[in-house]
């Protein structure tokens, strides 16, 4: 299902993405990113970016869906799909920050990429290998 870049399992979590990235607060990079998440409990979340005159601490669409979807319930393990759109003829791939934050819910975790005229899947494991988890931390410093 999710394996597929073509599949009409993704349509839900496009035109959530794309609704998100609509309402996106960019007017510094006027580069509006619009995230959605499927979780296991079968909701989908959204996020857009959210850019501030201190321009550091603007969030990213990906990091704001996952704090909403952890205020509705989502926990590790509990993150499905995942969607990032853009405008832009590149298509957009989270930041490093965000595949950090992406890994905390999922093992790994199908990421489709997305503009207006293409799309692309990725896995979060390729997209972020050797990545530090809570693992790490039980071994000891
Ligand atoms: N941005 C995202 O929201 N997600 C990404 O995957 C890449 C970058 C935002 C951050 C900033 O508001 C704007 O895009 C330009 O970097």
């Amino acid at each position: 299902m999710f394996d597929d870049p073509q599949s009409p399992a993704w349509k839900p979590l496009l035109e959530a993405a794309w609704a998100a990235r609509d309402r996106a607060h960019a007017p510094y990079s006027r580069f509006q990113v619009g995230a959605a998440l499927l979780t296991a409990a079968g909701q989908v979340v959204a996020g857009c970016n959210v850019e501030n005159a201190a321009y550091p601490v603007g969030l990213c669409a990906e990091r704001g869906a996952v704090s909403a979807a952890v205020a509705q319930g989502m926990t590790p393990g509990g993150l499905v799909a995942a969607v990032v759109v853009t405008d832009a003829e590149r298509l957009t791939p989270p930041c490093g920050a965000c595949r950090q934050v992406l890994a905390e819910f999922a093992e790994d975790l199908p990421i489709l990429l997305a503009n207006r005229q293409t799309r692309q899947l990725h896995r979060l494991a390729d997209l972020l290998p050797h990545g530090f988890s809570g693992r790490n931390l039980q071994s000891g410093g």
